[in-house]
């Protein structure tokens, strides 16, 4: 008979393929809500398949006023009072909150792992004393050392302590920055390289004496302490240099350390499927912080380093940049401008998402073409505030897959194009990145919508963007701004054309 050990083996094969299948789906704006389905599928049979093996195994035996009974009853309210947190988050934070909200959720991750790589430190603490005494056993001198499989537990210990520790202070910098709570780059000596070299070096050696060399068990809780205290430090030094721009690799970076974390408790804890999903969320972090690196242009230790937008405030700039020789125009002038086109390019950047204008920038767009305007829209990789931002708000107001040209694909087109409308985007259209070497975005591809014969900004002021710089763009010969909120500025527009 299949045992219940062999059921629960199952049910985490099957929990491993709708995760991937899950990815595999969210690769596509048509699927993606379907993806996100199987993996939430996924994630509940998993649990559900935990659950039913603890019950078996006896671990959940429900007697009153035992440790076993208590834990039962904790891990039910717990997973009860994390589900109504989630749910209550999800619907109540606003689409432009998320990716703060994303970089929130690692730094949950990160803090499971680390926890559980504490509480193990008993289990790692008796293997190391039964190694001792086998030791003692065959004559051995040396009395209380870590060999064979007890190393290895330790080390998968110490490893799940490190990465959880710097994923959680690491993700909460990187909510705070993106928050706009935060932007300094050092506070006293943490940020400096330095201080971070010294960290890592605490890190090592407290690893290093722990797994091999502490004398007895107290040495073992004493190392843990230390890596503990040096990896969250080292979470906030590394992640407080990174500045401004450079902040959507350091989230993608976070959440792969989120998913390595996972996978050393899968080691820990023996569960096949964590570690399958552990390794999942750390390849697939590590793939897109290799995308959003190439999409700015950076090397991954530049960003690391901080060489970028250390200045940057992170949450948007707030200066109007004493620009001179700014040209103004009006839903009216926009209207006539657009009904003399016959090709037209929208840019769509984070000002479009805070306005939740998708709905209205998808009617005008209606009312081009059945004037027979070509309508396109240009997608740069970090528009917005988190990866596939734009897509996804232009997805939710239908607008047609096809017309979304990603920058590759739409950069050489822009000086063949009638008018460029671009909606509340700044730094992805920021000509320095081009131009000015000193630029903190000096090197990212932007898209280069000045090539056009005209370009309309829409956005409610001169401020800076995310980047925290000045845009030459507002000030060029063939530039109009449109000072206003984008979805006021796109209705007012609307009513005009009709008008024509
Ligand atoms: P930003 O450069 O941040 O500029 C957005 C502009 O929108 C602002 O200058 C703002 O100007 C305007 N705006 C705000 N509310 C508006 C409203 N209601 N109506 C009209 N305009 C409004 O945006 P971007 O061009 O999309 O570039 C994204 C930046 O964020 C990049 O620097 C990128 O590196 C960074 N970033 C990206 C991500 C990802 S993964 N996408 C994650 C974190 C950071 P006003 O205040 O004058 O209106």
């Amino acid at each position: 008979m299949i045992s219940m050990t062999s059921v629960v083996e199952l049910a985490y094969m099957a929990s491993s393929l709708l995760f991937i299948l899950g990815i595999l789906k969210l690769g596509k704006v048509k699927t993606s809500k379907q993806g996100n389905l199987w993996a939430a599928y996924g994630m509940a049979l998993a649990i559900g398949a935990t659950m039913l093996l603890l019950i078996t195994r006896g671990d959940w035996d429900p007697r009153p006023g035992e440790w076993a009974y208590q834990s039962h009853a904790l891990a039910i309210g717990a997973m009860v009072l994390g589900s109504a947190i989630g749910w209550w988050l999800a619907v109540k934070v606003p689409m432009t909150s998320m990716p703060e909200f994303v970089a929130f959720f690692n730094g949950l991750g990160g803090a499971a792992s680390m926890f559980v790589g504490l509480a193990e430190v008993p289990r790692a603490v008796e293997l190391a004393e039964k190694a001792a005494e086998e030791a003692a056993k065959k004559g051995e001198v040396g009395g209380w050392t870590m060999s064979g499989s007890g190393a290895d537990f330790a080390i998968a210990v110490m490893l799940a302590v490190i990465i959880g520790a710097v994923t959680l202070t690491g993700s909460l910098v990187a909510y705070a920055k993106l928050a706009g709570k935060l932007n300094k780059s050092r506070i006293g000596p943490l940020g400096s390289q330095g201080f971070n070299i010294v960290l890592g070096a605490v890190c090592i050696g407290a690893g290093a004496w722990g797994g091999f060399f502490a004398a007895d068990p107290m040495g073992l809780w004493v190392s843990n302490g230390l890596l503990t205290l040096g990896a969250l430090l080292l979470g906030f030094g590394l992640t407080l240099p990174i500045g401004g721009a450079d902040m959507p690799v350091a989230i993608a970076l976070l959440n792969s350390y989120s998913g390595i974390a996972g996978m050393t408790t899968g080691f820990i804890l023996r569960n096949n499927l964590l570690i399958v999903a552990g390794s999942l969320v750390g390849a697939s972090g590590i793939i897109l912080t290799q995308i959003m690196c190439k999409a700015m242009n950076r090397s991954l230790t530049n960003v690391l380093v901080g060489g970028m937008g250390e200045s940057a405030g992170g949450g948007g700039g707030s200066k109007d940049e004493g620009y001179t020789k700014v040209k103004s125009t009006s839903a009216e002038e926009l209207a006539a401008v657009l009904d003399a086109a016959t090709s037209v390019i929208f840019v769509p950047g984070y000002g479009l998402a805070v306005a939740q204008a998708q709905h209205k920038v998808r009617e005008l767009a209606g009312l081009l073409e059945k004037k027979g305007c070509q309508v396109r829209y240009a997608i740069h990789p970090v528009a917005g505030r988190m990866p596939g931002h734009m897509n996804i708000l232009l997805a939710e107001a239908d607008v047609p897959y096809e017309q979304l040209y990603e920058l590759d694909r739409i950069n050489d087109d822009f000086k063949n194009t009638d008018v460029v409308v671009v909606l509340g985007a700044n730094d992805v259209c920021n000509p320095a990145a081009t131009n000015d070497p000193k630029s903190p975005i000096a090197g990212m591809p932007v898209l280069t919508v000045w090539d056009a014969r005209t370009v309309v900004v829409v956005k409610r002021s001169l401020a800076s963007g995310y980047a925290g710089i000045r845009n030459e763009l507002f000030q060029m010969d063939n530039s109009l701004m449109f000072l206003a909120d984008a979805k006021k500025a796109l209705e007012d527009t609307i009513t005009e054309l009709k008008a024509l």
